[in-house]
């Protein structure tokens, strides 16, 4: 029984034109985030046959693979929610999410300066990344982190609640080598209500790390 499973798209393959067109988002989905769920599984069992055997020889690799699977899997898994078709403009009151947009203005001094710094950083990922907009529950507020890979680069303990693909598989068969006019053209398809479910779910759970029980 594989412990973690490929979730359906919440839309069909052309819900995001014109922004990110149906074949991206088709391979995308069904062979990319597919293959990090895969990965993720077959790390586990190779793990529990490491454990079985006492064969600890590829266990720096294993960890090192259930790390960048497992957190392919969850980025993708929130990417996904985090567009719609509806999407883009700003967060506002009158929307329903006031607390996000509150937020961002406290931990950035304003929406225009967050949309910069995460335009910015998903932008000018070296190889492959992420930019991603996380609640770091110490501070009590929002950070941008610049992920590598999937994995890499992130602050124990932040909750990702926003995640921009800057991979290439993400955006070249359609703007070929121009990331710059992707991440730009990502800010019309925000689902601005799922960021805010997610920032009031990051911040319900901020006790986890207990590092002021
Ligand atoms: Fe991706």
């Amino acid at each position: 029984m594989a412990t973690y499973t490929l979730p359906e798209l919440p839309y069909d393959y052309a819900a995001l034109e014109p922004v990110i067109n149906p074949q991206i988002v088709e391979l995308h989905h069904d062979k990319h985030h597919a293959a990090y769920v895969k990965g993720a599984n077959d790390t586990l069992e190779q793990l529990e046959e490491a454990r079985d055997k006492g064969t600890w020889g590829a266990i720096n690799g294993l960890q090192k693979n259930l790390a960048f699977h497992l957190s392919g899997h969850i980025l993708h898994s929130i990417y996904w929610h985090n567009m719609t078709g509806d999407g883009g403009g700003e967060p506002l009151a009158a929307d329903g999410v006031g607390d996000l947009a509150d937020a961002i203005t406290e931990s950035f001094g304003s929406f225009a300066g967050f949309k910069a710094q995460l335009t910015k950083a998903a932008a000018t990922t070296q190889g492959s990344g992420w930019g991603v907009l996380a609640y770091e529950p110490v501070s009590g507020k929002l950070i941008v982190e610049q992920v590598y890979d999937h994995q890499g680069n992130v602050g124990q303990g932040s909750t990702p609640i926003l995640v921009f693909d800057a991979w290439e598989h993400a955006f070249y068969l359609q703007y070929k080598n121009q990331k710059v006019d992707f991440i730009d053209a990502m800010w019309a398809v925000v689902n601005w209500q799922d960021v805010a479910k997610r920032y009031a779910a990051a911040k319900e759970r901020a006790d986890v790390l207990l590092l002021a029980p």
